[in-house]
């Protein structure tokens, strides 16, 4: 038989290959959005803005259920709760869901998302993520792991020095991540906490274009001094490695630092492109260089400091687990010596307990994707640009995956079948699923075990003031992560049997 000329046979393809993506897309704009609070004409539901926090949307949630929608103007906005809808937009249709909101102060404090947690998925988020995942959370980048053992000895030498006394926990575990944030890229300090505040706030000119000018939440002037502070802090860092370059006259250093590979990267974009702004390379490479410390200042300082202090806090409130933790530590390592790096695997329980912190306090309880284009998902239209807040927090504390879901009980991660938080368990994700999951996920915990693992093991601890563990204040404040929102203070007295310094 002839074969149909090549024209043919591509009409043969393509028309019905239109015909069904035209009844796909009609499919589509047929259905419904996701349920959802009813809004007000143009407004949509922005006067319901202050309920957007893990507690409200989860509030929301049990009223409209695990999907719902609202309009926030004219952008579509989606909440997300229920592990099954969650696997859907994180993992069966993550190439959809990968790109991140570019609200005025990601923005702004990224400059112009410059970086790797809010620039949009693509090529060059690729490059920025493998660029921090090999110089600065990979398993072979010895001085980050270094860190957190250097700054945890210090730190217990700070509490051991104290004993006795009514000591400020929680401020000294926030000084402790900074610190190794620091040490581990660059070797000095600044302020993430304004950071959080606003990054986590909802602004209403990200919906509202005219209104960025009137700024009637007055979140621009915060964002200019909060970015001021960064930029000082930062503009130091930069001058010292570049400094430093020049003094070994540029060649090839062994060590390397993340800084040092950031400017090397820009320099090759620069003469593999042959682009003139980048070969004015200062303003560009700071403002990169900038938005990438400003990602590592909230991925280890706020997300491990609230996570430790979550942890002592519970343990605190549930004396039986803490004394459970302590028995195990004393039969594992003895104590005659603190805890080492090789002990930590024995230390099952201790794992669970820190495992179980995590779904109840996880330290970013509500992720915020963008859709890419249009989708379809449960049987509700998710228009392209909507706003996928996913509610982390409500999903660790589902009465249809877990037993008794508001009690710290870490013996759960025992039981057979209990879920894991590498990412495929949607019931249990701390550290997100997918491609734009936590790259510091293995760095973190690590520091939270050492952390954790030392308090419990150097030191006894008690309220101060006769106070009750039931008293403790199990509150939060809401930003990008949502730390206690009162400073831990606890009295430590010696355990070992051994020195400490
Ligand atoms: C207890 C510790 C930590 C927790 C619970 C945590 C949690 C998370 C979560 C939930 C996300 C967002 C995932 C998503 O959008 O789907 C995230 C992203 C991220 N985390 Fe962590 N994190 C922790 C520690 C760290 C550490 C130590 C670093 C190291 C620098 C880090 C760096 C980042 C970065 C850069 C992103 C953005 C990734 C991207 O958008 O491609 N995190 N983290």
């Amino acid at each position: 038989m002839d074969s149909l000329p090549p024209l043919q046979t591509a009409f043969l393809f393509i028309i019905p290959l239109l015909l069904l993506y035209g009844v796909v897309s009609q499919h589509r704009r047929k259905l419904p959005y996701p349920p959802g609070p009813r809004g007000l004409p143009m407004i949509g539901n922005m006067l319901m803005m202050d309920q957007f926090t893990h507690r409200g949307l989860t509030n929301l949630a049990r009223k409209y259920g695990g999907l719902f929608h609202m309009k926030l103007g004219f952008s579509h906005v989606v909440s997300v709760s229920c592990p099954e809808i969650a696997k859907q937009v994180l993992q069966v249709q993550d190439h959809i869901f990968s790109n991140r909101p570019a609200t005025i102060a990601a923005s702004y404090l990224s400059y112009d998302r410059a970086d790797m947690a809010f620039a949009d998925y693509g090529p060059f988020w690729r490059q920025m993520r493998k660029l921090g995942v090999t110089k600065l959370v990979s398993r072979k980048q010895t001085e980050s792991w270094a860190s957190v053992r250097v700054e945890v000895d210090s730190m217990v030498k700070a509490v051991a020095a104290n004993t006795g006394k009514a000591v400020n926990i929680g401020e000294l575990i926030f000084t402790l991540t900074m610190n190794i944030t620091y040490r581990a890229a660059f070797g000095s300090k600044n302020d993430g906490q304004e950071f959080s505040k606003l990054l986590g706030a909802f602004n209403l000119a990200d919906f509202v274009p005219g209104v960025r000018w009137i700024d009637p939440q007055g979140i621009n002037k915060r964002l200019v001094k909060a970015r001021q502070s960064l930029d000082m802090f930062i503009d130091k860092v930069i001058d010292d490695h570049m400094q430093s370059k020049i003094e070994v006259n540029g060649c090839d250093e062994t060590t390397t630092d993340l800084v040092d590979d950031l400017l090397a990267f820009y320099k090759e974009a620069a003469n593999a492109t042959g682009n003139e702004d980048l070969h004015k390379p200062i303003q560009l490479t700071k403002d990169n260089i900038k938005a990438m410390i400003m990602n590592v200042m909230f991925g280890v300082t706020e997300t491990v400091a609230s996570s430790i202090e979550w942890a002592l806090t519970e343990l605190m409130k549930n004396p039986d687990e803490l004394v459970r933790a302590q028995q195990e530590l004393a039969s594992v390592v003895g104590l005659n010596r603190p805890v080492k790096e090789i002990d930590l695997e024995k230390l099952t329980f201790l794992k669970c307990t820190l495992k179980e912190t995590l779904r109840l306090h996880p330290p970013i309880p509500v992720v915020h994707h963008v859709t890419y284009g249009d989708t379809e998902v449960g049987g509700y239209n998710i228009p392209a640009k909507t706003r996928v807040m996913i509610n982390i927090w409500a999903l660790g504390r589902d009465p249809n995956s877990w037993e008794d879901p508001e009690r710290f009980r870490p013996s759960r991660i025992l039981d057979d079948g209990a879920p894991d938080f590498k990412g495929n368990n949607f019931e249990f994700i701390p550290f997100g699923s997918g491609r734009r999951s936590c790259p510091g996920m293995n760095l973190g915990f690590y520091a939270l075990e050492m952390t954790v693992a030392h308090l419990l093991h150097c030191f006894n601890w008690e309220l101060p003031d006769g106070m009750n563990p039931s008293e403790l204040d199990m509150s939060d404040v809401f930003g990008l992560t949502a730390p206690r929102s009162s400073r831990l203070v606890l009295i430590p007295s010696s355990r070992l049997l051994c020195p400490i310094v």
